[in-house]
């Protein structure tokens, strides 16, 4: 079986972070989200894994490279604009010929295994099989709605929605899916939605399972989402307490607590670092508290009077104290700066 990573998207909704990379290299634990999907995949066997990119496909291609990393094979696929999930399908046709597959949505955190989906799914009794979580908040995804072993229908953002169990951005489906794309009309919000696909599918007569999940799932889609997925990941990957750094990295008179990850070459220098803090590569912390925040690489916190909590610092970004009397801020379009 092969994989279908889908990555591209502009990412606007994540801005100002993806000014400076793709919203699916978004850090969780000093790793981006996308490397979670290639291990999902490749932990359930798959090795032939086409990824459909866009217009960050330069960092996409020098993040992921030739898929050797995880022992797979990469193979890239251009989608020229962000035209809906069925329209991003719609470019693989060729990269999976008439062999069923799974995708997955690149900007999606799991933490599920794919093993035990693949084999309730049966590609000659079932056109496609998705994956269904019960959520809080069902009307910001797609929702199905169920009866025993069978996805009745499927809807898209409902106002009204028909369930909790929301599509959790794992498909597996049978190259029916290809027809099915091809024969919709985009959506109010001018997408070819992968929702209608599937109930188009529903309607001819085929058969959908629905399948039920129970792990740990982020759709990465603000930085309260960044910041509650680097939380659940460093509790879940590090013991309690632990602290990782490497020895690249500088660390003089400070105090650092777990669950935290500090990456390569950074300086950290009379500061506090408190748990669940993921700082990147070649970053400085300079006489400050940080604590519960993500630093992207050589992003840089110094003389700071405040506690930095619940904050997320992008590439390359300053924060230089102290402010005495008054501030000097140059701040990006569609920054949040709280004092
Ligand atoms: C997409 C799908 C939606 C699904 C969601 C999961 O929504 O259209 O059905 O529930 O991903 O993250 P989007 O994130 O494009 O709004």
């Amino acid at each position: 079986m092969k994989g279908l990573i889908l990555s591209g998207g502009t990412g606007t909704r994540m801005r100002p972070f993806t000014y400076s990379r793709a919203k699916q290299l978004l850090p969780v634990a000093n790793k981006p989200v996308l490397h979670y999907c290639m291990d999902f995949l490749v932990a359930a066997g798959i090795r032939e894994i086409g990824v459909i990119v866009g217009d960050t496909h330069k960092q996409i291609k020098a993040s992921l490279g030739d898929g050797s990393k995880w022992g797979a094979a990469v193979a890239y696929i251009h989608q020229d604009q962000p035209r809906g999930l069925a329209h991003a399908v719609l470019q693989a046709a060729d990269f999976v010929g008439d062999s069923s597959f799974v995708m997955v949505l690149g900007d999606n955190l799991i933490e599920e295994d794919l093993t035990t989906f693949l084999a309730k799914f049966n590609p000659t009794t079932h056109a496609a099989a998705i994956v269904l979580r019960e959520v809080a908040n069902p009307r910001q995804f797609g929702v199905a709605k169920v009866a025993g072993d069978e996805i009745l229908y499927l809807v898209e953002k409902p106002a009204e929605p028909p369930s909790n169990l929301a599509i959790m951005g794992i498909y597996l489906f049978t190259p029916h899916i290809f027809a099915a794309a091809r024969a919709i009309k985009p959506s109010a919000r001018g997408e070819l939605e992968i929702t209608d696909a599937i109930q188009y599918l529903i309607e001819k007569g085929h058969k959908v399972r629905p399948l039920t999940a129970t792990g740990q799932w982020y759709d990465v889609g603000s930085a309260a989402d960044l910041l509650r997925a680097n939380t659940r990941v460093l509790n879940s990957k590090l013991a309690p307490g632990k602290v990782i750094i490497p020895a690249s990295t500088t660390v003089i008179n400070s105090k650092i607590e777990g669950p935290t990850i500090i990456g390569e070459s950074c300086e950290i220098v009379n500061s506090y670092i408190g748990p669940h803090t993921s700082v990147g590569d070649g970053c400085s912390i300079v006489n400050c508290s940080v604590l519960n925040s993500i630093l992207f690489d050589h992003s840089s916190i110094r003389n700071l009077p405040w506690v930095i909590e619940s904050s997320v610092i992008a590439d390359n970004a300053a924060l230089v104290g102290p402010p005495g009397t008054s501030v000097k801020i140059t701040a990006g379009s569609n920054c949040t700066i709280n004092f």
